[in-house]
């Protein structure tokens, strides 16, 4: 059976954890394929709201196996902490949460490393969360980064101790005040790895291979979104990882002829958190609406989302670079009392119309140029057949499908699970 891919195709936070979650019962794994505790993927359902940092997002059904792949990094402090949410809701993740022994993991001057590296670009900086992905990732490409799988070996806290070692002497370099305290974030650490080794560290590519050819259905989960991947992105202001359909491939150990459907899900407008460039960000009430109404705020570190029309040039790029088959439309229900929409249809370029993604999309090279549509004044967030969606929902969804030439097969107007719509 192949293997479905879920991505975010903006700057993240799409509403990819809900999808998951919805999907679920039609698949036996599911398996993170990239980034780590960056990510902060919400689950509403039965009254209880949960964040999943590492934890793929099909971990609160009975049957289905989740899977931690190789792609992604793990800091144990923080998987210690997720496990422990798990702990409090009686979901027993013992026997169906299984970690790839080649997964990297974020030691905690990895961390110290980021905040350095941030610290030191003053208003260059990235708008990272902080959480040490960057370090963690250049440790991975650079051959120096632990597994792990590493530890299972006897000496992995003297690869351990040397690769902090390192670390510190590279923080000196950096001109900037970082406090910390070693002792005590090594004790968190120590216990993170403890609580970790209470899981099954797999070969992870062999397991999925063997699904495969088992004809189980293996949903893979992204993390971030296309415009966040470090070639694709808007470089530098990135993350560390393919968050592409590519990186699905490398990050899980599942060949490209082995892919089937490619979920690509995306809010009716756009956020992004952190800095960088965003043509189509709005700075008035209508951006404000969509922050308050939307409650656009980081699942990871709270910071305020920043808020725009849709943009359906980078949409396009992004469906185009995933090779997406499916479309899945979020937060419809945030854009309801707006008395006009605006969608970004072409890019003024260097005195010219363009139609697709230039190099450069930061303000003094590019103005978004907008097509309107008519808003609609119902309530979506109890509406459960597209029999009910108001006519200029529905025509903005066509719009979208045309343009993109890929069919909407969900829209979610709410954040609970039961609030999704199935086209
Ligand atoms: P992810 O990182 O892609 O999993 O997305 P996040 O969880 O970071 O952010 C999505 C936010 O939107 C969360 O607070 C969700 O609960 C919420 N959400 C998801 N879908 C919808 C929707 O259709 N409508 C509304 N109003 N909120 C939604
Ligand atoms: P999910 O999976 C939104 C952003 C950060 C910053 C840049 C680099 O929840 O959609 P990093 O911590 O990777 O060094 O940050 O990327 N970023 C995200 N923005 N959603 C995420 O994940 C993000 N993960 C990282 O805000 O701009
Ligand atoms: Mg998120």
């Amino acid at each position: 059976m192949a293997v479905d891919l879920l991505l975010g195709l903006q700057w993240g936070d799409e509403g990819k954890g809900k999808i998951v979650d919805v999907l679920t019962k039609d698949y036996d794994i599911i398996a993170r394929f990239q980034g780590g505790p960056n990510a902060g993927h919400t689950l509403i359902f039965d009254g209880n709201k949960h964040v999943l940092h590492t934890i793929p997002s099909g971990i609160f059904h009975k049957t289905a196996l989740n899977v931690v792949g190789n792609g992604v990094v793990i800091d144990p402090v923080i998987f210690r902490k997720e496990l422990e949410n798990l702990d409090q809701h009686n979901i027993d993740y013992t026997s169906k949460l299984l970690i790839s022994k080649k997964a990297h993991l974020i030691l905690p001057t990895h961390r110290l490393l980021d905040a350095a590296s941030e610290t030191s670009k003053g208003k260059a900086k990235i708008g990272s969360t902080l959480k040490g992905i960057g370090p963690t990732y250049m440790d991975k490409t650079g051959r120096n980064g632990m597994r792990v799988g590493d530890l299972e070996l006897d000496d992995w806290k003297e690869r351990y101790n040397l690769l902090t070692d390192k670390h510190l002497k590279m923080l000196a370099f950096f001109d900037v005040d970082i406090q910390f305290d070693l002792k005590e974030l090594e004790n968190e650490f120590i216990k993170g790895i403890e609580k970790l080794r209470s899981l099954k560290f797999i070969d992870s590519e062999e397991f999925l291979n063997t699904a495969i050819k088992e004809n189980k259905k293996i949903l893979a989960e992204g993390a971030q979104g296309s415009l966040l991947d470090i070639d694709f992105g808007t470089y530098p202001f990135v993350t560390s990882s393919n968050t592409t359909a590519a990186g699905a491939c490398t990050g899980l150990g599942i060949a490209p002829n082995k892919i089937g459907d490619v979920f690509g899900i995306f809010k009716a407008y756009t956020t992004r958190v952190g800095s960088g460039p965003f043509p189509t960000e709005l700075f008035d009430n209508d951006g404000k609406n969509m922050a308050k109404i939307g409650n656009e705020f980081g699942a990871t570190t709270g910071r305020p989302r920043r808020c725009g029309w849709l943009d359906l040039i980078a949409l396009k790029y992004a469906v185009q670079i995933n090779g997406v088959t499916q479309l899945m439309m979020m937060k419809g229900d945030v854009l309801s009392g707006f008395e006009t929409l605006k969608v970004c249809t072409a890019y003024k370029h260097k005195g010219k119309i363009i139609k697709h993604l230039p190099y450069n999309i930061e303000p003094e090279n590019v103005t978004p140029i907008f097509t309107e549509f008519k808003g609609w004044e119902s309530d979506l967030t109890k509406m459960s057949s597209c029999d009910e969606l108001p006519q200029n929902l529905l025509d903005y969804i066509l719009f979208i499908e045309k343009e993109t030439e890929v069919p909407i097969k969900i829209i979610s107007v709410g954040p609970d699970r039961k609030q999704t719509i199935i086209r």
